[in-house]
């Protein structure tokens, strides 16, 4: 069971063995008229869900699998605002709970020495152009040993077990997860994103560098300089021009 420390976040918490995507559990959930905070974790997932329509890797034992059900009153294109926030409580939770030196890949990737380490999908339910609700979904490579990645894999993932060498309680990770999350995410509803943004810089690896944006519109180059007041990430080109980037896949040039 999860020793918490929250108020809302986690209090109703399922922990299944297995099953399709806890992505799609929450969203049960949440159509059933769950309230905010609502989590689920699963030992395994047999049909996890990425970014873009990937499959996410899930075996069971060996990672954090966990959807949490968010109700916040926010505006459709402020979203990106939550996906950065995930993954600045998650990167700043495993920082002080390992001691391993996650970096953030924009918008929410978790990267150790340029491998990813935990992956965040946040999908929120629109209707009448109003977000209703938000559901993240936060996996991270807990215990894995080399052996346990697939040829496609194992050049680009690590584990947090990998990364400091000892097993670590995935429990009590989980719960230092959703103490952060609920923290910032009170914080954000209470002081706005400002406070959040230069968290994210803080932690961004993304920030300062040449960077690449592929995305359906085409591939943008150019230096990554912050983030703009609704999370996009602003990019210098090469010409000084700046633009605003809301989706993507961030890859380093050189
Ligand atoms: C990505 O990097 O593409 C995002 C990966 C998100 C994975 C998590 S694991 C828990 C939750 N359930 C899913 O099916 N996906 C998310």
């Amino acid at each position: 069971q999860l020793a918490l420390e929250t108020t809302v976040f986690g209090r109703k918490a399922i922990i299944l063995n297995s099953t399709l995507s806890t992505q799609g559990d929450v969203q049960h959930m949440a159509e059933q008229g769950q309230g905010e905070g609502a989590v689920v974790l699963a030992e395994e997932q047999t049909g996890g869900r990425g970014r873009f329509g990937r499959k996410w890797f899930s075996p069971p034992g060996r990672g954090i699998w966990m959807s949490v059900l968010m109700r916040p009153e926010l505006a459709l294109q402020n979203t990106p605002q939550l996906t950065l926030l995930t993954g600045v409580a998650v990167c700043r939770a495993i920082r002080s709970y390992t001691g391993a030196d996650a970096g953030i890949k924009w918008p929410n990737d978790l990267l150790i020495d340029g491998r990813k380490v935990c992956g965040i999908l946040l999908e929120s339910t629109v209707e009448d152009h109003e977000v209703r609700y938000c559901v993240a979904g936060i996996g991270v490579d807990v215990n894995f040993d080399p052996k346990d990645y697939p040829d496609d894999l194992i050049s680009i993932a690590t584990s947090l077990k990998m990364e400091i060498g000892q097993n670590i309680d995935r429990t009590k990770l989980a719960a230092a997860i959703l103490s952060e999350l609920e923290r910032l995410y009170f914080l954000y509803q209470k002081e706005g994103f400002g406070v959040i943004s230069s968290l994210w810089e803080a932690l961004s690896v993304s920030m300062n560098r040449e960077i690449k944006v592929a995305n359906p519109q085409g591939i943008i180059e150019g230096t990554a300089i912050g983030l703009d007041p609704s999370g996009a990430l602003i990019l210098e080109k090469k010409n000084g021009e700046r633009i605003s980037v809301y989706s993507g896949e961030v890859s380093l040039v050189n």
